[in-house]
């Protein structure tokens, strides 16, 4: 059965025998090791500039928990743009920490331009910190980064906390270079592993700001995370399976091993942004391949996402066609929240290749074919 919900997504059988790899302890050097063999590939994961001031670090956890810790210390006022599910959460936590939080909401489906979001911060302002989901994993949009960065320069006051769960690893995140505080990502979205782990990273600027701030929590603290990795340790015990899984899917992603055999030879940044480009070619083959069948995608053109499509059900019955696929050896996703049945949604992201989505793709015309999902 190959796993094309969008998270967790499929697990290479060589990343799972990584966690089943003797145990060693926490304070060893051997676990110092791991995070030595981590940082150099994670900084190429968010895209860090030559020279960057920024940090790194994994905390055992997952992604809703770096959604709690991104926020401790940055001060009082939260703009939050809601635009699905996951967005949602964010703001939720916002509210349940005591921050004064205003919503920017958008529909289910939809994303904020950043005149709205410019609007919002000189409108609603002053903010602390302003939360955006990058990839609304329960509709399929994306939201292009570039757009919020130049709206996010002329405040600089406001530190810009980026959820990446679905984006890391399956887009380009350039953190530097777009004036990203704080990013996170959980391990079993594009990163392709099981779930558990969250990789992060943090600016400088975020640093300065939350380490004078109030953070009333002990395990999610950032700060407390952050400084351990530089030191090569955690503040508790990690998930140590998970850290060396992360550790060799890291290193083959920048050998490589993930790539197609045409781009098997490139290394570093350069296997990163093929792999990007893996992403972005599956993507249009499921458009496409939707296209063809008259069925449309949720999200606008310009806001669809590379790892996640999100697909109006159009003559299906959705629940039929999701137990077709079953039945053929492919597992997709119901639509989420307010999309559930009237749309479905295919995680074509992590380590899948272009033959696995072809043998998808010609799964699900057989079923339309046959008449099988109406
Ligand atoms: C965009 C996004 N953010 C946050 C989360 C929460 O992640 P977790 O359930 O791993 O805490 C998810 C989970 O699917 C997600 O897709």
């Amino acid at each position: 059965m190959k796993l094309w919900i969008p998270g967790p997504t499929e697990v290479r059988p060589s990343l799972l025998a990584e966690c089943a790899r003797p145990m060693i302890g926490h304070r060893s050097d051997a676990m110092s090791k791991l995070h030595d063999r981590i940082d150099p590939h994670l900084r190429l994961a968010f895209g860090f500039a030559e020279g960057s001031g920024s940090e790194v670090a994994v905390h055992t956890c997952s992604a809703t928990g770096l959604m709690e810790a991104s926020l401790h210390g940055t001060g009082c006022r939260v703009l939050c743009v809601v635009n699905g599910s996951f967005s949602k959460r964010w703001a939720e936590i916002a509210q349940v920490l005591g921050f004064e939080t205003v919503v920017l909401k958008k529909a289910f489906g939809g994303a904020a331009s950043p005149e709205e979001i410019e609007r919002a911060l000189v409108e609603k302002g002053p903010f602390d910190a302003l939360t955006l989901v990058s990839n609304e994993t329960s509709s399929g949009v994306r939201t292009p980064l570039a757009g919020v960065a130049s709206v996010m320069r002329r405040h600089p006051n406001t530190l810009w906390l980026v959820d990446v769960v679905s984006y890391l690893a399956g887009m380009p995140v350039d953190f530097d270079a777009h004036g990203i505080d704080f990013a996170f990502a959980g391990s079993q979205k594009a990163l392709a592993l099981p779930p558990g782990i969250t990789v992060f990273a943090a600016s400088k600027r975020y640093l300065e700001r939350v380490r004078k701030g109030k953070r009333p929590s002990y395990y999610l603290d950032a700060v407390r995370v952050l400084d351990g990795h530089r030191e090569r340790k955690t503040p508790a015990t990690p998930c140590i399976p998970l850290y060396f899984a992360l550790a060799q899917q890291l290193e083959d992603i920048s050998n490589g091993t993930t790539l197609p055999a045409q781009d098997s030879a490139l290394r570093g940044a350069a296997a990163w942004t093929a792999r990007y480009a893996k992403h972005e070619r599956m993507y249009r083959t499921t458009a496409d391949w939707a296209t063809r069948h008259g069925l449309e995608y949720i999200p606008t053109p310009e806001h669809r996402s590379w790892t996640v499509s999100c697909i109006r059900k159009g003559p299906l019955d959705v629940a039929k066609f999701l137990a077709e696929l079953k039945k053929r050896g492919h597992t997709i996703s119901n639509g989420y929240g307010d999309l559930k049945d009237i749309s479905f949604r295919i995680g074509h992201m992590g380590d899948h290749t272009e033959a696995d989505l072809e043998r998808l793709l010609a799964a699900a015309d057989e079923v339309m074919l046959a008449g099988a999902a109406r």
